[in-house]
C-alpha cells in the first residue's frame, strides 16, 4: 500500500507553489519524481506541473534536485568494478552527427572506459543505436549485467536506454512531448543528465549544437542549455564540460546509417572527413582530461592521433562489436554493410565554390528516403541516405557530381534530386571559414 504523503507535498499543493513562482523544496521536486514513477500523481497533475516549470523555470539547485530525483528513479549502473575513468559524451544532435562512432573507441584505445547509452533518431536528427544497428548482427539492447561486463572486459559499450534506467524520464519526457513542454531549459537539463549520471559515469562532456541543423538554432539559447548542464552536473558530483559548435551544415560528407558506420571507418583508419575528425578529437581531448590521463590538450591529442595511427582505435572498435554480436568483418570490409539497391548521382549546376549546404534540407532528403522516422514507431532502411556530399567552401565543376542518393529503388532515388540540390548554393567566391568550436564551458 502506497503510504499518504504530507499535505505539503500534496501534488495541488506543489503545483500551486511552482505556479505561483515559489522555489521548490527537494522534498517537493522529490515527490513530484516520485509521482512520475509510481503513477501516484495523475497525468493532468504532472503535466500542470510541467506547464508550471516551463512557465516559472527552475534556478540550478532545484533543477540539480530534479536531476538527482530523477536519476534515482531506476536503477544506477554501478561500475565500480571497472577500474579505469568512466567517461561518456553527450550530443544534443545534429545533421551526420556520428561522432559518437569513432569517438568511443578512440577513446577507449587511450585507456578511458566509455559507457555509452544512447538513443534512436527522431526527426532530422539521426541516433546513434540506429546506425549501430546497420552493422549486421549488432545488438544494443544488453541486459544491465551484460553492460557491466562488456565495460569490465572491454571497457567501452555501446547501448540503448534500458526500462530500468531513470524511468521518470520516460514517463515525464512522453507528457512533454504532448504537453508543449519539451523547449524548457531545466527539463531538458534534467531529462538528459538523469540518464547519462544513471550510466555510472564518473564524468561527462557535453556537445551542445547550435545553428539550422540544431535542436536549439539559437546560439544564445544553446549556450544558456550548456551552461546549465554544465552547472547542474558539477553540483551533482559529476565534473563536466561541455563544447558549442556550430550546426549550420551537415557533419561529415554521409548522412543516414550504414554510410554513417562507413564514414565512421575511414576516421578510425585517419582519413575521415576534416570536419568530422577536428570535431572527435577535441571532444576526445576534453574526455581525457576529465578522465586524468593526460594535464595537457596537446598530449591529448597526439594520444588520440596515435591511437588511430597505430590501428589501435580501429581494432577496438572490432572488438565491440564482436563484444556485442555483430559482424567484426564490417572492420575491413565496409560492403558488408546494408547496400542500397538504388543509387543516383547529385550533379552541380555550375562551376565555382559551394557557399551554402543547409543541413535541414539534407536531412529531411535523408528522412524522405527512409533513412529517419518521424514517429517514434517507424521503422528505419539501414541502407539508404546520402554519401559523397561536397561541403561548404569546396570548388566545384559543372557536372561534377556533388552529391551520391543511395535509395530503395530508382523512383525514390530520382524524385529526391532536385530537393537534395535545393540544399546547395553556389558563388565566385569561397565563405570564411566557420569555427567548428565556439566555446569550451567548464
Ligand atoms: N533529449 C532528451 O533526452 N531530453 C530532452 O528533454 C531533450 C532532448
Amino acid at each position: 500500500m502506497q503510504s499518504v504523503p504530507p499535505s505539503s507535498l500534496f501534488p495541488q499543493h506543489v503545483i500551486a507553489r511552482k505556479r505561483d513562482g515559489h522555489t521548490l523544496t527537494t522534498a517537493e521536486i522529490g515527490a513530484f519524481v516520485r509521482g512520475a514513477t509510481d503513477g501516484s500523481w495523475a497525468d493532468y497533475q504532472l503535466s500542470a506541473m510541467l506547464m508550471a516549470v516551463f512557465l516559472r523555470g527552475m534556478d540550478s539547485a532545484e533543477t540539480a534536485a530534479l536531476t538527482d530525483a530523477m536519476m534515482r528513479s531506476g536503477v544506477i549502473a554501478d561500475l565500480s568494478s571497472v577500474a579505469l575513468p568512466k567517461v561518456d559524451k553527450h550530443s544534443t544532435g545534429g545533421v551526420g552527427d556520428k561522432l559518437s562512432l569513432p569517438l568511443a573507441p578512440m577513446v577507449a584505445a587511450c585507456g578511458v572506459a566509455v559507457p555509452m547509452i544512447s538513443g534512436r533518431g527522431l526527426g532530422h536528427t539521426g541516433g546513434t543505436l540506429d546506425k549501430l544497428e546497420s552493422i549486421p548482427g549488432f545488438r544494443v539492447g544488453l541486459s544491465m549485467e551484460e553492460y557491466r561486463r562488456q565495460m569490465e572486459r572491454v571497457g567501452v559499450a555501446l547501448i540503448g536506454q534500458t526500462r530500468e534506467l531513470a524511468p521518470a524520464d520516460k514517463k515525464l519526457y512522453s507528457l512533454r512531448d504532448v504537453t508543449a513542454t519539451v523547449e524548457c531549459i531545466p527539463l531538458i537539463c534534467a531529462s538528459i543528465l538523469s540518464k547519462k549520471l544513471a550510466e555510472g559515469i564518473d564524468s561527462l562532456v557535453l556537445d551542445v549544437k547550435f545553428g539550422r541543423g540544431a535542436f536549439m538554432r539559437e546560439k544564445a539559447r544553446a549556450r544558456e542549455l550548456a551552461r546549465a548542464m554544465v552547472d547542474v552536473a558539477v553540483r551533482v558530483g559529476k565534473p563536466t564540460r561541455a563544447l558549442l559548435t556550430n550546426m549550420d551544415r551537415p557533419l561529415g560528407r554521409a548522412v543516414g546509417n550504414a554510410v554513417e558506420v562507413a564514414e565512421t571507418l575511414e576516421c578510425l583508419q585517419g582519413r575521415g572527413p576534416a570536419d568530422v575528425m577536428e570535431l572527435t578529437y577535441q571532444l576526445g581531448i576534453q574526455m581525457l582530461l576529465l578522465a586524468g590521463v593526460e594535464t595537457d590538450p596537446i598530449a591529448a591529442r597526439a594520444r588520440l592521433e596515435r591511437s588511430v595511427g597505430s590501428g589501435a582505435a580501429l581494432a577496438k572498435f572490432a572488438q565491440i562489436i564482436e563484444a556485442q554480436g555483430g559482424d567484426p568483418r564490417v572492420v575491413d570490409d565496409p560492403g558488408l554493410l546494408p547496400q542500397a539497391p538504388a543509387q543516383e548521382l547529385v550533379l552541380s549546376p555550375e562551376s565555382g565554390y559551394i557557399t551554402d549546404v543547409e543541413p535541414m534540407a539534407v536531412a529531411l532528403s535523408a528522412l524522405r528516403l527512409g533513412a529517419g522516422r518521424i514517429r517514434a514507431e517507424d521503422g528505419i532502411d539501414p541502407s539508404v541516405g546520402i554519401d559523397r556530399l561536397c561541403q561548404t567552401g569546396e570548388r566545384v565543376e559543372r557536372g561534377q557530381p556533388i552529391a551520391r542518393i543511395l535509395a530503395k529503388d530508382t523512383d525514390s532515388a530520382r524524385r529526391e534530386r532536385e530537393s537534395l540540390l535545393s540544399a546547395f548554393s553556389f558563388g565566385t567566391a569561397a565563405p570564411a571559414p566557420v569555427a567548428l568550436v565556439d566555446e569550451v564551458l567548464c
